[in-house]
């Protein structure tokens, strides 16, 4: 009962049109979301843009428009990418809309209230492109210019008034969580460098500028736009209505399930994030899971580096669902990953041309040949089909257990390794050969379709409109699909008409092949 479940993507810098690794994460959340919904939870899915601050207002002058319609335009393309990408997000959240604009001053209201807020002056490095603060000793000169080690970006000297958080004051009191919530954020790699980061010492940060205006205004000091991280981080609850914390979404889904982001902005969600929150008195998020990057070469895959492959192009030539399985598979999850086309055709060819489409086409046509395009009516199993059958259903808290542990690698092997079960199974059990004996044919038959609809299940997640293509063999619907159902053996009901189906996936001819 009251099974919910709230994840975000981070929302995107709308400074130039998405690239593959924006589609990356959201692809990744939309998996987690559909999981958990298929698995009986309620889902709330955030993803969006985040439109201010002087990064966003250089990229509108270099394009030589005002920064709203310049967002305007942007933001709408990756609000299509959600679409083509067939995110299930339930919400789009633009820091440009006026219910965000309320919630973050709202928020900087209730941080003054705790006297968590002075005015003073920075003086320190500042990279636009991150639009992060940096210390000393977190750049480098590289052929005489300034730039941040981590990231690379360049950084410019800054030196104006600003107010300031009292993120000092929360050192302790984030280390004594991290210690007492070891999931807080994950991988644990990443908990140990966030640990140490706040060790070293943490200094109060600045959160308003003064020398440019594209952002949301401070309360009662015009002069000042608040930094816009603080305005970003605000969007996960601002999108449920924060401040009214009586609001039917809020109540039910704060704190969040999940925040995924990249492993560039952990320090913003794992340390600030939390920070505000406390200062707030609010409940901080179950988890921050911080992924690795999609390299291009061996760098980093990011529109200021101008080296992106656009996820468009590569649907256009494959389709939505190849490249949402190759993300999901071949991306050791957590770690950096090098994508290339050349691994997506073999991905396309072998797994899912080969190992699942062939499975189901090579299935449906026996039954039609030898069941009457029906599901055949089965007898007793035995012990080959049993072990096959009771596999999910042995599995199923172990399946639940690493999805709340992030563990996709895990549950997409875990498919694999039912697919070659199954090709296998139908190969050993030779139906073809026992026409003298219809009874055993006919539960081969059975027990092989019950296995592709399980399996269907477990890949709707992954690939969405293919696991709906092949359910149509047996005509069950999105909404039919449950994760539980797994654990039935006779789910199919027999003797009902077999829908064919077109070739799942086409595989894809080299020329070298
Ligand atoms: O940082 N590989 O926005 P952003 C994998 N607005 N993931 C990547 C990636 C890559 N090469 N490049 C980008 C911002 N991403 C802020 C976030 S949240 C309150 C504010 C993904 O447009 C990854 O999730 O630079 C990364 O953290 C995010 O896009 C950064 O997107
Ligand atoms: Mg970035």
């Amino acid at each position: 009962m009251n099974k919910k479940f709230y994840i975000t993507t981070p929302i995107y810098y709308p400074s130039a049109k998405p690239h593959m690794g924006h589609a990356y994460s959201s692809i990744i959340a939309d998996f987690f979301a559909r999981f958990k919904k298929i698995d009986g939870y309620d889902i709330h899915f955030l993803t969006g843009t985040d439109e201010h601050g002087l990064k966003i207002q250089k990229a509108a002058k270099d394009n030589n428009m005002d920064p709203q319609s310049f967002c305007d335009d942007i933001s709408k393309t990756f609000m299509e990418l959600s679409k083509i990408l067939n995110l299930t997000n339930t919400d789009f959240i633009r820091t440009t809309e006026k219910r965000h604009k309320l919630s973050v001053q709202s928020l900087w209201s209730e941080l003054e209230r705790k006297e968590d807020i002075y005015l003073s002056k920075y003086s320190g490095w500042y990279s636009i492109s991150d639009e992060a603060f940096y210390g000393e000793n977190e750049i480098e000169e590289f052929d005489g210019i300034k730039r941040a080690i981590a990231s690379k970006s360049t950084v410019e000297w800054m030196d104006e008034e600003s107010y300031f958080f009292r993120l000092s004051k929360w050192e302790k009191p984030l280390l004594d969580y991290y210690e007492k919530n070891p999931d807080f954020i994950a991988p644990s790699s990443r908990r140990n460098e966030v640990i140490s980061f706040v060790k070293s010492g943490l200094k109060d940060l600045s959160i308003s500028r003064k020398s440019f205006s594209w952002g949301i205004k401070v309360p009662n000091d015009q002069d000042h736009v608040i930094y816009v991280w603080l305005d970003a981080l605000t969007n996960y609850i601002s999108a449920l209505n924060y401040p009214n914390t009586k609001d039917e979404l809020y109540k039910k889904f704060w704190p969040a399930s999940l925040h995924l982001i990249g492993k560039d902005i952990l320090r913003f969600h794992a340390i600030y994030w939390p920070a505000f929150l406390l200062a707030a008195n609010l409940p901080l998020p179950r988890k921050i899971y911080s992924h690795g990057w999609i390299l291009s070469g061996d760098e980093k895959m990011s529109k200021s580096r101008g080296n992106i492959l656009d996820p468009l192009d590569i649907i256009d030539k494959y389709g939505l669902d190849p490249l949402r399985y190759y993300l999901i598979k071949e991306v050791s999850f957590g770690n950096d990953g090098n994508i290339s086309q050349e691994r997506l055709e073999d991905c396309i060819n072998s797994d899912l041309a080969n190992n699942f489409g062939n499975l189901c086409q090579r299935v449906v046509t026996f039954a039609n040949k030898n069941c009457d395009n029906t599901i055949p009516v089965k007898d007793k199993f035995n012990k080959d089909d049993l072990i096959i059958l009771n596999k999910f259903k042995l599995d199923l808290d172990i399946i639940r257990k690493k999805i709340d542990e992030q563990d996709i690698n895990f549950y997409i092997n875990y498919i694999v390794s039912r697919l070659f079960e199954a090709n296998k199974y139908f190969n050993d059990q030779e139906p073809w050969k026992k026409k003298a004996n219809p009874e055993r044919l006919k539960t081969i038959v059975y027990t092989t379709l019950e296995v592709i609809r399980k399996i269907c299940i477990m890949l709707f997640p992954v690939i969405p409109q293919t696991s709906l293509r092949a359910l149509k063999i047996f005509d069950i619907t999105e909404k039919e699909i449950d994760f539980s159902s797994l654990v039935d053996h006779d789910f199919l009901k027999c003797g009902k008409k077999i829908n064919n189906i077109d070739i799942l996936f086409k595989k894809i001819i080299r020329e070298n092949d």
